[in-house]
């Protein structure tokens, strides 16, 4: 079991989707597909894919979509939503780090923090199987949190409205590992602003900064390898909380 595991079997189902917004997944397929002009019916990946909001945002737009999550939950609320938005998505519930596409995807994405779980290791070997599932000239885009703005800048603490109360987020930085330390509570809207709240879980994620990532990515491999600061187009440095590779092979 990774460290973060359980945090993302059981606890992860009952938060998602408060913290994950649907609208701004809409905004980052759109920017996607117009960064890498992808044509409609071509294939994509969404890996870990969620309950499948950006997934269904490109099965919409026309793509060809297969969305892998190992939570049961999450793959079966992507289904529903396939379902709802009347379009037709192959969903698979499995590890990421068992992947074996080889050479069918156009484009493949890993969005909102979804590296990190594992070992250095494993995560360069994770990447390393988004690069095989891809065709010659596919595209691959990662979304992650930025480990340099991460290291000025995280709060000790963070609160995120939910619809029963309020999310709150112990943080901590290990500057000597590079993994962010989380543990996260839950308030009901009655409790005052003392109260901790009921332990909903934790994780511990390593933070990537972005000559790591690239180096990780192996960037011989690629064709070209773009950096951004959000999935927008915005510039990377420094300051950006997210770091966005947009790679192509
Ligand atoms: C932060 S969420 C991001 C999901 C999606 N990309 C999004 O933006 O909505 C991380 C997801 O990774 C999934 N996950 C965690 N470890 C995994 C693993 N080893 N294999 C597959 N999915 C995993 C969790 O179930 C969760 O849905």
């Amino acid at each position: 079991m990774f460290q973060s595991e359980r945090f993302f079997r059981e606890a992860w189902p009952t938060i998602s989707q408060a913290v994950e917004s649907p609208a701004d997944a809409a905004r980052a397929v759109q920017w996607i597909l117009g960064r890498t002009g992808l044509t409609r019916g071509t294939a994509v990946l969404d890996a870990p894919c969620g309950f499948g909001r950006h997934s269904v945002e490109f099965a919409r737009r026309g793509y060809h979509v297969t969305g892998v999550d190992f939570n049961e939950t999450e793959v079966e609320r992507a289904r529903s939503a396939a379902k709802s938005a009347r379009v037709t998505m192959r969903l698979m519930c499995q590890d990421m780090r068992d992947m074996e596409f080889s050479g069918e995807f156009d484009l493949a994405v890993n969005l909102f923090s979804s590296i990190g779980y594992f070992s250095d290791d494993e995560d360069r070997l994770l990447l390393d199987r988004f690069w095989h599932a891809l065709k010659p000239g596919g595209l691959f885009v990662l979304d992650t949190r930025n480990r340099d703005h991460s290291v000025r800048a995280m709060p000790p603490e963070e609160r995120l409205p939910v619809d029963d109360g309020t999310l709150r987020i112990e943080n901590r930085f290990d500057a000597t590992t590079s993994r962010w330390h989380a543990r996260w509570w839950r308030l009901p809207h009655e409790a005052g602003d003392a109260a901790t709240g009921e332990l909903v879980g934790e994780t511990e994620i390593r933070l990537y900064a972005a000559h790591e990532l690239r180096a990780m990515l192996r960037p011989e491999r690629w064709s070209q390898v773009d950096v951004y600061g959000a999935l927008d187009g915005t510039p990377f440095s420094l300051d950006t909380p997210r770091l966005v590779f947009v790679a192509r092979k």
